[in-house]
């Protein structure tokens, strides 16, 4: 949620700023800006150069490539707005009153009104609406020679999260940067530093880079780097190997990243199995789960915190807890977790999920449960990020960086890892060994399985064309098909801004059907399960109303066309495995009809892929 970037080199900044920017747009695309420190002879004149558009990138491109700067140091942001709407006025960098310092921030200064008004009545001038604009005032107020000082100063009043980047026109050979609660990044590079929120954005630069961590300010020259805490310590920073090739931040073929990812989910499968699957022992071997035997032996309950669609794979997980590995399983979404009474013993497993790692709401339940003494583990994406640095353990599932907002390969990892997860757990407990082979087969046999249904992506988009124009959707399923209809019609809403709603099947006839007529279809995901008659019958309760079905249905399912207009089969496999084959229709349903609509399907309205604020 707003991406930052700085440079300090000998090369111009301005395309390395704007590239960095493209990079981290998926964070955050309704304004941007750029603040560079323009050569000039002498020095001692020399002015920040600000520009700032609102809407994409592209807008503050064509003005940068217009004033033709060609300064070698300067700071830029991509806003999600909080505070003030999407202006040029309101968008980053923001200035002190004289012009002479430049912030770029993420997050939110939850006290701003407050040093707001005390900065006014000592004289100080305001242009924007925005949170951040104090920040840049209070660093004024105590810059002297020493902007490090200045804004390690200024942050002692703050309370709030922040990413942030400063410059000042008579320090031409500094970025001072800071963080608590969002994240940044250093790439080190000769002679030449690049600063971003996260590793996207200087991946094409280098994959040497140190990460801040809260509570810490970094000084940087072209000459080398330093880190303070807040209370004035000088802290040592580790040198890090990115562990990412630049390619994989490419669209390739793809007119999407969104459709690139969705095709790279039996690629996600695999390496997320790789070196843990035991076909042979029907278990899995997880390296960094910290977790003793005797601890899953003991455990009593498992809680899962996420967001968003991380809370849906969170609730499949939930079905793979409780019948692979009998376990009582709850799932919380983690802006309600944070705030509730923790009434968690010690013989529950709490995991944290997300893609990013960075989710605001989520790292705060993470501290919340830790700092009651209780072990957090992580089912984590991004590598280096808040959560897989403040987890005591779990599993990164490495399906590689995902862009597109609207979240699927995650999606993918995530219930990859929980169904690893569980299979470990249930073979510690109750489940038979010959139960654990069967599961270990099921998964292993996903990937292919899979590329069978992405194969069959040209009737998707036949039948998405012949259902785009209506204007509501209902997504019905029960057991773990039911956080499947979620994530359909969460799919559907994020992308193509038509009214999608997830329900249980049973659920529906206690208000939901009171909507259905001829003009709202219902998505049923409906394979050959233990429920499956029941769904049945709830779609002829749709179809006696006269509401269109299409259905998700297992392969060989010849029943089912006497109960749905349209049927998408998807391939067989164990019962409990079907979440992984019925996603990914409603992937493609979802970004066909957004495709036909000709939307911003990477970029979706008012979203963010990286949600930094509460
Ligand atoms: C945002 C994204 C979603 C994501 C959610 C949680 O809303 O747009 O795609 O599911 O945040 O993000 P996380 O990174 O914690 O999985």
């Amino acid at each position: 949620m707003c991406g930052i970037v700085g440079y300090i080199g000998n090369k111009s900044a301005a395309p390395i700023l704007l590239e960095g920017l493209k990079r981290l747009e998926y964070r955050g695309y309704d304004s941007a800006g750029v603040a560079i420190l323009e050569n000039t002879n002498p020095p001692a004149q020399a002015g920040l150069l600000g520009i700032k558009k609102s809407g994409r990138i592209a807008a503050l491109e064509s003005a940068v490539n217009l004033a033709n700067p060609t300064g070698n140091l300067g700071i830029a942001h991509t806003r999600w707005a909080t505070h003030g709407a999407p202006t040029e006025k309101n968008a980053h960098p923001h200035f002190d009153c004289s012009g002479r310092i430049a912030v770029a921030h993420n997050g939110i200064i939850e006290n701003y009104g407050e040093i707001r008004r005390a900065l006014e009545a000592s004289g100080h001038f305001f242009k924007s609406e925005t949170d951040t604009e104090v920040l840049a005032h209070l660093i004024e107020k105590y810059y002297q020679e020493n902007l490090a000082e200045a804004v390690r100063l200024a942050l002692r009043h703050v309370r709030g999260t922040y990413g942030l980047a400063v410059i000042a026109a008579d320090q031409p050979n500094l970025i001072v940067a800071a963080r608590r609660g969002s994240p940044l990044i250093l790439g080190i590079g000769d002679d030449e530093y690049f600063l971003a929120s996260d590793a996207s954005a200087v991946l094409s630069h280098t994959n040497q880079v140190i990460y801040l961590s809260d509570g810490e300010l970094l000084r940087i020259s072209r000459q080398g780097f330093s880190a303070i805490t807040l209370d004035n310590k000088l802290v040592d920073k580790e040198i890090e190997t990115l562990d990412l090739d630049a390619m994989s931040i490419e669209k390739g073929v793809f007119p999407h990243y969104m459709l690139k990812e969705i095709y790279e989910q039996p690629q996600v499968v695999k390496n997320c199995l790789a070196g843990r699957l035991v076909l042979g022992e029907g278990t899995a071997h997880i390296g960094g789960l910290n977790l003793t035997d005797a601890e899953i032996r003991m455990a009593e309950r498992v809680v899962f915190v996420a967001c968003g669609t991380a809370s849906y794979a969170g609730m499949v997980g939930k079905h793979f807890f409780e019948e692979i590995a009998g376990i009582p399983c709850d799932v919380c979404l983690a802006s309600e977790f944070r705030y509730n009474r923790l009434l968690i013993s010690p013989q529950t497993i709490v995991f944290v999920i997300s893609q990013s790692g960075e989710t605001a709401d989520t790292i705060a339940a993470l501290r919340e449960v830790k700092q009651k003494g209780i072990k957090v583990l992580g089912v984590i994406n991004v590598v280096g990020s808040t959560m897989s640095r403040e987890t005591d353990g779990g599993m990164f599932i490495y399906a590689g960086p995902e862009i597109g907002v609207a979240s699927t390969k995650a999606f993918m990892g995530q219930i990859t890892a929980l169904s690893l997860i569980a299979l470990k757990f249930g073979r510690l407990r109750h489940l038979s060994v010959s139960e654990g082979k069967r599961i270990g087969q099921g998964l292993f046999k996903l990937p292919s399985k899979i590329e069978e249904v992405l194969a069959g992506a040209e009737r998707i988009r036949q039948i998405a064309e012949k259902y785009k124009d209506f204007k509501n959707f209902l997504y019905l399923g029960r057991k773990a098909s039911f956080p499947i209809a979620m994530e359909g019609a969460l799919k559907l809403k994020e992308i193509s801004y038509i009214h999608a709603e997830g329900c249980a099947a049973g659920e529906m006839k206690h208000g939901p059907i009171a909507l259905v007529d001829e003009n709202f279809p219902s998505v049923f995901v409906a394979p050959r399960d233990d429920v499956y008659e029941k769904t049945i019958s709830n779609m002829e309760e749709i179809r006696a109303r006269k509401g269109k079905v299409l259905a998700i249905a297992t392969a060989g399912d010849e029943e089912i066309t006497r109960h749905a207009d349209d049927v998408v089969y998807i391939p067989q496999t164990e019962p409990c495995l079907s979440s992984f084959l019925s996603v990914v229709p409603l992937q493609l349903f979802a970004y066909f009809i957004a495709a036909s609509k000709g939307l911003d399907i990477d970029k979706p309205r008012n979203l963010a892929k990286s949600v930094t604020v509460e």
